[in-house]
């Protein structure tokens, strides 16, 4: 058994509920698809808790932001990662600041695992945002119907299995194209040998999908396990209201799961 988990933004109440979650249910192994900061108000926090908990993390979008430069970023994302730098450069203990300097240094663009699930070969690649375009590029749900030919072409560079995050909206692309929520596959996906598909775990730290509770998938044998969990929402949102670079956007969103 194996959990992934994405797009933690900084949010440290969603983080450890999920990580909670993962060790209730005895799994050991976790991978991280990136955005492991931005938006929110642990930074320092979290990323301490992925670089100890997880097997590997890949280099997400924010996490780039943060490292090198915000590019295509609207002001108040440009804004919460110019504060996450601040915040990570004014931790006192060198030590514990050059260990997630480096981490994020070195975070690769993808990771591949040929595996057995169940009786199933698996080959599975993980990457923040798009098998194409591993850092940068959406896929959204809407594609599959308003630009079919997109999604065809990411395809193409889908081996088998890929577990993306990036979008904050969980669920299952299938190359006809299609896609299907998790409520449509009652939270289970079964993967086969035969069957592509592009799979996104959603957000721990900023759900966008109108449910406000935190998104990770579990595989057991074959099957994907999507999970929700709520957490302590009102913990995080007073935090980022209290420090002024964050947008208070970042906190309603929390609330309202967008
Ligand atoms: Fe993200």
């Amino acid at each position: 058994m194996f959990a992934v988990i994405s797009d933690i933004h900084s949010n440290l109440e969603a983080l450890s509920t999920v990580l909670a979650d993962i060790e209730t249910r005895g799994i050991k192994t976790i991978y991280c698809l990136g955005d492991v900061i931005g938006y929110g108000p642990n930074p320092r926090e979290c990323l301490d808790l992925i670089i100890d908990r997880t097997k590997w993390c890949v280099l997400g979008n924010h996490d780039y932001a943060v490292f090198y430069e915000p590019t295509n970023f609207n002001y108040g994302a440009e804004q919460a990662s110019f504060w996450t730098r601040f915040s990570l450069e004014a931790e006192q203990h060198g030590a514990s600041r050059d260990r997630r300097w480096s981490f994020l240094g070195e975070l690769p663009m993808r990771q591949t695992l040929k595996t057995k699930l169940g009786t199933n070969a698996a080959i599975i690649d993980f990457v923040h945002a798009s098998p194409r375009k591993p850092v940068n590029e959406y896929i959204f749900p809407d594609d599959v119907y308003t630009n079919p030919q997109k999604v065809k072409l990411v395809f193409e560079r889908v081996k088998h299995i890929c577990f993306v995050g990036h979008t904050h909206l969980p669920g299952v692309f299938l190359d006809e194209p299609d896609f299907y929520a998790p409520d449509e596959l009652n939270n289970i996906y079964p993967i086969t040998e035969k069957e592509k598909a592009i799979v996104n775990i959603g957000s721990v730290g900023q759900p966008r999908d109108r449910d406000n509770r935190a998104s990770y998938v579990y595989v057991d044998g074959s099957e994907v396990h999507f999970v929700r969990l709520d957490y302590d929402i009102e913990t995080t949102t007073q935090k980022i209201k209290a420090i002024e670079e964050l947008d208070n956007f970042q906190a309603e969103r929390l609330q309202e799961g967008r």
